[in-house]
């Protein structure tokens, strides 16, 4: 793979600050966007910028609208292997199963919100769920609809699969909804065999795939998963949008009520009766739709599709192990989180600070060791806790140790490794409270 060919297609890796490049290693949180994914947006905008939505605006625009949207929505079906529509909705839509959102989370809280429980029914995720699929579950606990259940997750290779048996076995579980990759530590759920014993129990399952697809391959009818909430915008696609893959014979089922009604979702309505509404996906996307980023989403996929998913994650597994070679001097800093081999953890390196309270003065401001790294040279990371606070909570880690978490994908090279691991020396090496020159 020509890595700075690739590189010269995402132009904001062309960006200095401070008169130096950048280093972008945030792609868990958002990927940049190459060139053609900008060109999609923008022509959405620039040529045809008007209302999609099954031939309800019959002039050109809205039928150029309504086909850029098919080849998306076809695009995606492609990648993740749905299954395409029978012959009578092929005009209309290349499959039933792919639902368009604004992110995974809301791909989460439709499932959530439409999910037909029964009473007593039961939820099981793992105990370091990202809040997008924690707070769904916890609400409707609270709201009495469900008990929500956890399992220690592990790591990885020790994810305890008996555990799930017995939980499985004791529990009346209805959806199992798990991460698949990890946004903590890149750790891989061993996805197919949960979803076997999910389903030698009867219940679902739902795969948070925000951080897999793109990363991984993955195919939805060969892992026989029952939904799937993906984020386009952390696979080059633009902001706010995702997907909800869902098995049709879900979807078509009555009890299970969309997240939100109204136009574009109906067949016909009248005054004093229920509506009329259209099969999925199209009874799932309320109101008009975000047209400019569902294409854009599919340039997206189509780019990733030209480079090929496994080229990817050989490429980001290699550059990871790269990565923990370079900071290996300096691992008695920090623990790092997840597998131990770099390559298993899906570009994701997360440490954690031995050292309490990790602050510098840059200037006036006073900053976290994230900060510290992007005012000192440019290197973009995650701080915080990544939007797993409860798996942190109980970990014991406690909430004075400074978090940081670098994340690789396809556009990064040696040398955003080599800044990475120089600014992390530097950055140990501090004196707290130390004054701090910002970039000129
Ligand atoms: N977007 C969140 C992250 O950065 C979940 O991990």
């Amino acid at each position: 793979m020509d890595i700075e060919a690739l590189r010269a297609q995402f132009p904001a890796l062309k960006r200095q600050i401070g008169g130096m490049p950048i280093v972008y290693l945030d792609s868990a949180c958002m990927t940049l966007k190459p060139d053609c994914v900008i060109e999609a947006v923008t022509s959405y905008y620039r040529d045809f910028p008007a209302c999609g939505g099954l031939g309800r605006s019959m002039h050109s625009f809205g039928r150029e609208v309504d086909e850029a949207v098919y080849r998306a929505r076809e695009a995606i079906r492609r990648f993740i292997n749905a299954r395409p529509s029978d012959s009578d909705w092929l005009d209309v839509t290349p499959t039933r199963e792919v639902i368009f959102t604004r992110n995974a989370t809301e791909a989460i809280n439709v499932v959530a919100r439409g999910f037909p429980f029964r009473e007593g029914a039961a939820v099981l995720t793992t105990d370091r769920e990202h809040n997008s699929n924690l707070c769904p579950w916890q609400d409707l606990e609270a709201e009495g609809r469900i008990r929500h259940l956890w399992l220690d997750r592990g790591c990885g290779d020790d994810f305890d699969l008996s555990e799930l048996d017995r939980i499985l076995e004791r529990e009346p579980v209805e959806l199992v909804s798990m991460v698949h990759v990890s946004n903590l530590d890149g750790s891989e759920l061993p996805a197919a065999a949960v979803i076997e014993r999910a389903h030698a129990h009867g219940a679902r399952v739902l795969l948070d795939a925000a951080q897999s697809a793109g990363h991984l391959p993955i195919d939805v009818q060969a892992l026989d998963v029952d939904f799937m909430a993906l984020s386009l915008h952390k696979m080059c696609g633009p902001t706010g949008t995702g997907i909800l893959y869902a098995k049709e014979e879900l979807l078509e089922d009555p009890r299970f009520r969309p997240l939100l009604s109204g136009g574009d979702t109906v067949a016909d309505t009248a005054l004093g009766q229920p509506p009329e509404y259209l099969g999925p996906p199209f009874r799932f996307e309320a109101g008009l739709q975000d047209y400019a980023g569902i294409i854009g989403a599919g340039a997206a996929v189509e780019f990733i599709e030209s480079i090929g998913v496994e080229r990817i994650q050989q490429h980001v597994n290699a550059l990871n192990a790269y990565v923990a070679d370079k900071i290996e001097p300096l691992k008695d800093e920090f623990d790092l989180l997840g597998p131990e081999d770099a390559a298993m953890r899906n570009g994701i390196t997360t440490l954690v600070f031995r050292r309490r309270g990790m602050v510098a003065l840059v200037e006036e401001d006073l900053v976290g060791a994230a900060a510290i790294l992007d005012r000192q040279a440019n290197v973009m990371v995650r701080g915080g806790e990544f939007c797993v606070h409860s798996w942190f909570a109980r970990s014991g880690i406690g909430r004075e140790r400074e978090k940081l978490r670098a994340s690789l994908y396809v556009y990064n090279n040696r040398d955003d490794c080599d800044t990475f691991a120089e600014a992390l020396e530097r950055l140990v090496g501090l004196d707290e409270y130390q004054m701090l020159p910002r970039l000129p």
